[in-house]
């Protein structure tokens, strides 16, 4: 039921500040992380050696968003991996590596070959799911469930930024057991996701309506570029990925600082290249950078679209269009910077005329590999 909303997406778009509410629900108490499905697990945290994030699509775009949270705050080195890669490697693992798996779905075949091998080689899984009862979580070790609720449309939207939500309170906990946080600094952490939903539900009702207009207009264009940063990196992945799934037009993310080794050859005259903006009082060092990126590419011609802390005074001399986001912490700024690009990707597909939640050749969940 699409609840009078004109898609499943973009009702499932209007459920984000609720996806990530109901994945902290009862999982905070008195600004300390306890998840009840971890317990029993604090050995296997305090000893393990490495962690890798096993994932396909945007569950492993949400993947390595995930590991800023666990390198920086439970201090284990993180690779991220597609399940499909994986799995054809022989990959080095054994008892002292933690496989953390995410999947909406709980059924996407690759992800779940990919934990039946990890788990054979040795290593502990946890399962990072939305389903209940899917296959994925009944081949784990441990599940974490997102409460993200049904997801319908093919593009998922709600479902990622629980999954980050998932992986944010993992690495809360993980770093809890370990000691590399202190109790004061998860209450801090923990006091900055919870102002996520209400960010997020200020973008939509303040610039929903904006950035379909935006998106309107930019129906004919062929090619959309997205540039980020550190977590603002998977960001421009996922912007891109939504983008070329539901409105078929070319896109592309790169990781900013890569421009001047390749992609900005692709820049000419009129290119839109949507450039996630890191805060400039959070993280001046990258901010800087990124400015500098946008310079570069607007010198060439570059028409820049710019997603930015709400009074970034920096960007606006040279962006076209600037798409605000509330002021947040370094690394809860992906969980508001992608919604715009959700926002996008269905506005510019509405607007050419295609079926946003059903886009040709693809399934909602890959059950075969
Ligand atoms: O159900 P899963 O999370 O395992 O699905 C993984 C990908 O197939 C999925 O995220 C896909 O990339 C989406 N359609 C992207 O919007």
């Amino acid at each position: 039921d699409k609840g009078g909303w004109s898609s499943f997406m973009a009702k499932e778009v209007s459920e984000e500040p609720e996806a990530v509410a109901n994945t902290l629900r009862g999982r905070i108490r008195d600004g300390v992380v306890s998840i009840p499905e971890l317990d029993g697990l604090d050995d296997l945290f305090a000893g393990i050696n490495r962690i890798i994030v096993i994932a396909c699509g945007t569950a492993a775009y949400a993947g390595m968003v995930g590991k800023y949270a666990l390198e920086q705050w439970a201090r284990v080195p993180v690779d991220v991996e597609l399940a499909h890669e994986f799995r054809y490697r022989d990959p080095v693992i054994g008892s002292d590596t933690l496989v953390v798996s995410i999947s909406q779905s709980g059924e996407t075949m690759d992800t779940l070959m990919a934990v039946k091998y990890a788990r054979e080689a040795g290593a502990k899984t946890v399962s990072i799911c939305n389903t209940q009862g899917a296959t994925i979580p009944r081949e784990s070790d441990a599940i974490v469930y997102t409460h993200a609720g049904p997801e319908v449309a093919v593009a998922s939207t709600k479902a990622f930024v629980a999954q980050i939500t998932a992986l944010y309170l993992l690495a809360l906990h993980v770093g809890g057991v370990r000691g590399t946080l202190t109790p004061t600094e998860i209450a801090q952490h923990v006091l900055e996701i919870e102002a996520v939903p209400e960010k997020i539900q200020r973008i939509l009702d303040r610039s929903q309506e904006h950035i379909e207009q935006f998106a309107g207009w930019m129906a004919d264009t062929r090619s959309v570029l997205f540039l980020g940063r550190h977590v603002g990196y998977p960001i421009a992945l996922e912007g891109a990925l939504k983008l070329k799934e539901i409105s078929y037009i070319h896109a592309e993310g790169f990781a900013a600082g890569e421009l001047k080794h390749g992609p900005i050859a692709l820049i000419e005259p009129g290119q839109p290249v949507f450039v996630i903006v890191p805060s400039p009082r959070e993280s001046p060092v990258l901010h800087s950078k990124v400015v500098s990126n946008i310079q570069e590419i607007r010198a060439r011609g570059a028409r820049v679209i710019a997603v930015a802390e709400e009074g970034d005074a920096a960007v606006l001399p040279f962006a076209d269009e600037v798409l605000h986001i509330p002021v947040a912490a370094p690394l809860v700024e992906p969980l508001l910077a992608v919604v715009p690009l959700h926002i996008f990707a269905m506005g510019l597909a509405t607007a050419k005329g295609l079926d946003v939640d059903q886009p040709r050749n693809l399934a909602k969940s890959v059950t075969v590999e």
